[in-house]
Order: structure tokens, then sequence, then C-alpha cells
């Protein structure tokens, strides 16, 4: 089967299993503050695991795409990617264990045709001090399943995280694993979850590729066990039990639902099926790698890595672009920059003639457009910015060559020297180094290493942590101020023309700071009739409604709002705030959340503060005092 099979089987399984489908979320999450890249497939859901309603009900699916900006440097081996697919499925306070357990299992043995004896599972251990019971329960419903299948299926415990998890097999098919294994969240295991986070214990599905693929030189002399890293498994599925929200004295509460947060990489998944555990070789992505071994005349197996690197970047950056991402210095475009300019230097490395990264990117949208129609639409454009950005950093490197003409003038090449040819031109300490080598100079790689740590940690925690506009957080002021910002863009639009538009946002619990296009002062005048317009309409009363709605019926309809289309799926959510009275005050494009009721806002909301934001784009700041 196809990787594109493999999704649309998934999808309509669910679907016959009562599941709504729904479209992929854009890989930039919207209001949310956490992360830069939507890393998971509960990300865009995490609302409704908290318990608001969905309009399309208690059970969805979808293959969410994923990128994990920090595997950038992890991409070379057989199963890392940056991009990726994620199949998943939810019940929000629905189904439970029972049912998720057998309908993955259902899906991999009679769908996806995977021999049930090469399939392990893993459970949560229990955890005494946070009070969360052991899943014997999951493992009964294993033991069934397994049983109807005629395999033989034992549980068996693996230790914690401090013994190292090294007593082996036993002979299981099920393992009991501590919380630092199976208990998952979007940040990791309970003890390093920010306080109001939701997760729960989770039983993982892995498939066995053999021992012959035990091949991770950690794994000479210790026993391979499903969760390990030693290559023998594969991780194809997840099924976590979302239960729990960390309290502000760091013990968990049950939330008012038992969710289902079901995911699974497609290419994984696509990997057991072909038994073999290299996700390259799965056909969404081998496409592209066969048309590097012709561009370069090179064979896959004589460079895994830059083959590797190459296929994952290209295919990474089509889809950021693809979901209005174009390469920057900062924020999410500084990732898009990093994967082209990675590819080119690994394509060089193999020879592929310069300019090709377009066709390449041609080809993945070619793979890809039946499902995301996005891809399709925006073509052109997409081949164009890596064409463009391809000739760009071309000209850098040249650049970058000149200045270090210039530095072997000296007897040796400095740390700082490489570090800021590889800062200022892309230039690679690997690339400095042997030309410096092959003119007979030396250079101080230590000090050059040392550099770059400091530099990787710096961006690494300028990526995780930059609020990066939107939302603070989820907190009842934040949301309230978030509605008052939709009344307010309504307000700004009514005495200033329908030409104005979002540029940006950045909401606390304190107050709120608003970009908009608009080319001049705005009197004070006219901000207090802005004003005026939302203090009646909080005071008026009235609801806030959700609707799902296709984006082109939205985009063409002129008493929608919204800024950003580009970075919206095909199916949109139009949140519109009525009067009491009838009146509608605003209808606008929106990821949520917000508040139910319009008098929910307390407060009166002022305009504290108008300035120049830049060229085109004027600045508020305004309060609910
Ligand atoms: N959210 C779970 C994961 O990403 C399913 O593994």
């Amino acid at each position: 089967m196809s990787g594109n099979e493999i999704r649309e089987k998934y999808l309509k399984f669910m679907e016959q299993n009562g599941h709504a489908v729904i479209p992929s979320s854009a890989l930039v999450p919207e209001n949310d503050p956490t992360t830069l890249f939507t890393g998971s497939g509960m990300q865009p859901l995490i609302p409704y695991l908290m318990g608001e309603k969905h309009p399309k009900g208690t059970r969805l699916t979808d293959s969410q795409k994923c990128f994990r900006a920090n595997d950038i440097e992890e991409v070379g081996d057989n199963r890392h990617t940056t991009f990726f697919e994620m199949l998943g499925n939810w019940s929000l306070g629905d189904y439970f264990k029972k049912d998720q357990l057998r309908w993955f299992f259902t899906f991999l043995v009679d769908e996806a045709k995977l021999d049930p004896s090469r399939i392990y599972v893993t459970v949560f251990a229990g955890d005494e001090a946070l009070g969360i019971p052991r899943d014997d329960e999951s493992v009964a419903i294993w033991q069934d399943l397994f049983a109807e299948r005629g395999v033989e299926a034992k549980a068996v415990h693996i230790g914690s995280e401090e013994d190292g998890y090294d007593v082996g097999m036993q002979g299981g098919r099920i393992f009991y694993y501590d919380a630092a294994k199976n208990w998952w969240s979007r940040s990791g295991k309970p003890e390093v979850m920010p306080i109001g986070e939701i997760g729960g214990p989770d039983s993982e599905v892995f498939y066995d590729f053999g021992p012959e693929h035990a091949t991770h030189p950690d794994f000479k002399d210790k026993q391979p066990h499903p969760n390990s890293d030693s290559g023998q498994f594969l991780e194809i599925g997840n099924s976590v039990f979302i239960e729990y929200i960390k309290k502000e004295d760091g013990s968990f509460a049950k939330l008012p639902q038992s969710n289902v947060d079901f995911g699974g990489g497609l290419e994984r998944i696509a990997a057991a099926e072909n038994s073999d555990p290299d996700v390259f070789k799965v056909d969404l992505l081998w496409k592209v790698v066969e048309q590097i071994e012709s561009l370069s005349g090179k064979k896959y197996d004589d460079d895994l890595v830059a083959f590797r690197v190459i296929t994952d970047h290209i295919r990474g950056a089509v889809f950021m672009i693809g979901d209005g991402v174009f390469p920057a210095n900062d924020q999410q475009g500084y990732f898009v920059r990093r994967l082209l300019r990675r590819a080119v230097r690994y394509a060089d490395q193999l020879g592929v003639p310069a300019g090709e990264l377009k066709n390449l990117a041609e080809s993945v949208i070619h793979t890809y457009e039946t499902h995301y129609r996005n891809l399709s639409d925006k073509k052109d454009n997409i081949i164009d910015t890596i064409a463009r950005e391809e000739e760009q950093f071309r000209r850098t490197l040249e650049k970058g060559l000149k200045e270090l003409e210039k530095l072997s003038a000296k007897d040796s090449i400095s740390g700082e020297d490489a570090f800021v040819l590889f800062t200022t031109y892309g230039f690679p300490f690997e690339l400095t180094e042997e030309i410096v080598k092959g003119r007979g100079l030396s250079i101080d790689r230590d000090s050059f290493a040392a550099k770059m740590t400091e530099h990787q940690e710096l961006s690494r925690s300028g990526a995780e942590q930059k609020f990066k506009g939107g939302l603070a957080d989820h907190s009842e002021k934040v949301v309230q101020y978030h509605t008052a910002t939709h009344l307010m863009l309504a307000g700004l639009r009514k005495y200033l023309g329908k030409d104005i538009h979002q540029a940006g946002s950045n909401i606390t619990g304190e107050r709120l700071r608003f970009d908009f296009t608009y080319g001049d002062r705005v009197e004070r005048d006219t901000l207090d009739k802005v004003e005026e317009f939302v203090n009646s309409a909080i005071k008026t009363g009235g609801d806030v409604t959700i609707e799902m709605l296709q984006k082109t019926t939205a985009e063409s309809d002129p008493t929608i709002e919204g800024s950003f289309w580009d970075r919206y799926p095909d199916e949109v959510k139009v949140y519109t705030m009525t009067g009491r009275n009838g009146e509608v005050f605003s209808r606008e494009l929106c990821g949520g959340p917000h508040v139910e009721k319009l008098e929910d806002i307390t407060g009166t909301f002022k305009i504290v503060k108008e300035e120049s934001s830049s060229a085109g784009v004027r600045r508020v700041k305004a309060i609910l005092e």
C-alpha cells in the first residue's frame, strides 16, 4: 500500500466507526504561545479535550501535519524526520480504552495487514506518588485482542528509568513501563509538565523488525526491549488516555471528561507494512530519493545522511511555505531558511547540480497534492520561493568564500572566524576546515565547537520561549481580552473602513496589543467611538457562536473578517458575536478560544495608546479596567 492509501484507509476506517473526518490544521498553531509549530495531532484540539464542545461532535479523526524543529539535527538515521503526518483519532469524553485499543489493533492487522506476532505493546505501570493506578484495564483488553489472533501475550514489568530498563524481553508481549516512558503530554513526563497542562497514561504499539535490526551501538551488550533505541522496534502508534490536568500544587486532578488522544506516524506504519524500518523507503519519500539519485549519479546507500537530509528538508520546506511560512531570519521562517540552506549544502555534497531544489519540491507537491490541495493551489509560489532562496544562499556562499580568502592570509583560523563564517555566510565548519586545511593552515575546532554550543542553546531557548504573539495562555482574563479584541477590530472597521485588517496581536491577562493595517494616525475621537462600540456590545450582552465553513465560502462572504487566510485549512472556524437585540457585532475567522457570552467580559474597555508600528501599520494598546 502507498502512504496515500494508508492515510485514506485509516480515515475511512475511523469514519466507519463514527468519527468525523476533520482537516489538518496548519503547521503554525494559532493562539498557542507554547510552541512555534504544531508537533502533534492533539495540539489544535486542546480546548476540546478540556471540555469545549467541538462542532463536529465527540469522535474526530484526521491526518495532522506536524513539524518538530528540535529534530533538525537528528535527521540522518532511518526514522527521524522534521515533518511528518500523524494519523489521529479522538474521543472527547466519548469511548475509552476498550474501543480505542480494539480499533487500532484491528486496523493494523486487518487493514494494514501487519503480522500480529510482530506487534508488542506497552502500558503504564502506575505511580504511587502521583496516586495514579497501574493500567491493568488495558492489559486485560490487549490480552483478549492477542488471544483472538492466537498470539500468546504475557504481561511483564520492564523496570524504571533509574534502573535502565535492562531486564530484557522476558518472553513478554505486553510491557509495564513507568511514567518516563508511558505517560504522554506535550511537554513530557509528569514532573516537567507546566501547571494547567493536560496528559495521561498511554499505551504504545511497537512493530518488531527482527533482531537483525538491533544494530544501535549502545545495544551491543544490552538487551533490546520494545521502547528502546536498539533499532529492532519502531513505535507505530500511541493511545493516550487524557484524563488529567496538572494543578498549581504539582498534583493531578481528573478532567471533567475522559478522553482518548491517538496518534500514529503515517510513514512509520507504512514502514512496518514494508517490513523495512527505514521510513525514507516509504513511497512518499522514496520518490524524492530516486530523483536525487538520478540528479547526482549517486546511490542512496553511498551517502545515507545526505540523501535523507535533502529529502526530509525539501518536504518540510514545501509544507511550511504551503502554510504561509516564508524563509526569514526569525520565528518560524528561520526554520524554513535553515531547512533550505542545509538542503543546498547536502545537495552540493552529493553533486546535485545547482538550481535543482525547485524540481525536488515539485515532485513533493505532486506526491501530496491529492490530499493537501493547498499545495497544488500554491504550487508556483512554493517553487519560486524555493528557487529564490537557493539562488540567494548561493550568492551568500560565494561572498563567504571571498571572506575566507581574506582570512587565509593569516597563519591560522580562529574558532571565532569560523563561527562568523557560519552564522553570517552559512559556511559549515566542515567546509571551512576542508578549504583551510587544503592550504596548510590550522583551525581551532574546539573553540568553534564551544561557540556553536552557546549559539545553539540560545537559538533553541529562543525558539521555545519566544512569546510569538497570539495569546499568552488560555486563562479566563486572556480569553476575555481575546473576545474584546474581535469587538475592537469590528469597531475599527466600522469607523475606519473595510481595508483594516489584523497585522498582529499579543494578548496577556493585563492588556491587549494589536497591530492593524492603516496608513495614518487614528484620532482620539475615533478611538472613543471604537471604545463605545466595544463597551456597548459587552453591556448589551449576547452569544458567541462557532460555525465550521468551507474556507472558499468564508473567504467570499463580505460579512466575515479574516487575516492570514493562507494559514488556515480548507475548513475554517468562524466566531460570531451577536447581541441580545440581534445585532451582529463581529464575524471573524479564528481558532479561539473565546468567552461564551459577551457579558462574561468584565471591566470597561479602554484604548490607552495608539502609535505607528511599521510602514502602513498602526498599533493600539487597550485594557479592561
Ligand atoms: N499525542 C500523542 C503523541 O503525539 C498521541 O504521541
